[in-house]
């Protein structure tokens, strides 16, 4: 067992008994059955990439690890983070890292939150938790993030995640690759920052070529907006 305490039901508002623990295979079925809720869910499909049963069963049995939340019997929350080595969905592939350097990648990959336990910031619990025990076997931390889906851009870059590039990846969806070296964060000149719509796809391509990332995000009246600032170094 990972973690177990109390948590706060938004639906009916009251505090329940839970335990974290690492799933396994025989958690597949209900893995999948919470995945297909909670995607179906969305009015944006693109907001997430669904895991197949053999892609959980690989995460699972030894390249990588997940994280389900329980109360009672029931999963609430799910968190993958795979250990792709040299496999073609090596998100740092991206960014063009040596084959080498491939080896020291972690990814995340799903999470999915029930919408009774959201607010919760269990998104970002979880995937620190997953992050935290995977750092101690790798250097670079990875995932990739819809621009237009602000509760997830706001947990990985409040993990220190830095926004590197963005491009078509899955079904041709929108996606930024986002990343963190453990061992050397980036040095970012955060006195010179620049705001950016996630919209404005052009702006960003500039920003990116020109050596800057994305590091916060902010949401006004007209929408999601992602803050930039120079690399200093890497
Ligand atoms: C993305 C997801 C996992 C986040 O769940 P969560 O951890 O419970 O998120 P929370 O509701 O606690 O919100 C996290 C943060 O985003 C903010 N947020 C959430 N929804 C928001 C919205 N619609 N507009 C603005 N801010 C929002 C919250 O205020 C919170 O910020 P805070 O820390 O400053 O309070 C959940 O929304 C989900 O399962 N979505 C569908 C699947 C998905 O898109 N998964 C991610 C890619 S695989």
């Amino acid at each position: 067992m990972i973690e177990q305490g109390e948590i706060m039901n938004h639906r009916d508002l009251r505090f329940h008994s839970f335990v974290i623990r690492i799933l396994d295979i025989n958690d597949i079925p209900q893995v999948m059955a919470l995945q297909d809720f909670v995607l179906g869910l969305l009015k944006n499909r693109s907001f997430c990439v669904p895991l197949s049963p053999e892609e959980h069963y690989q995460i699972m049995s030894g390249n990588g690890e997940t994280l389900g939340l329980f109360i009672g019997e029931k999963l609430y929350a799910v968190c993958s983070i795979l250990f792709p080595g040299h496999r073609v969905d090596n998100m740092a592939r991206q960014l063009d890292f040596s084959e080498e350097e491939l080896f020291r990648v972690a990814q995340l990959e799903l999470s999915i939150v029930h919408p009774d336990l959201r607010g919760n910031n269990l998104q970002k619990k979880m995937a620190e938790k997953l992050a935290s025990r995977a750092q101690k076997n790798y250097r670079y931390l990875f995932t990739t993030v819809s621009p237009y889906n602000y509760p997830s851009i706001k947990t990985v870059t409040s993990m220190g995640l830095n926004i590197a590039k963005l491009c078509n990846m899955y079904y041709q969806w929108d996606r930024y690759i986002v990343y963190k070296d453990i061992i050397k964060p980036l040095e970012l000149e955060k006195s010179n920052v620049i705001h950016v719509p996630n919209t404005s796809f052009k702006e960003q391509q500039q920003l990116f070529d020109q050596g800057y990332v994305g590091f916060s995000q902010f949401k006004d009246e007209e929408g999601i907006k992602i803050i930039f600032a120079k690399k200093l170094r890497g």
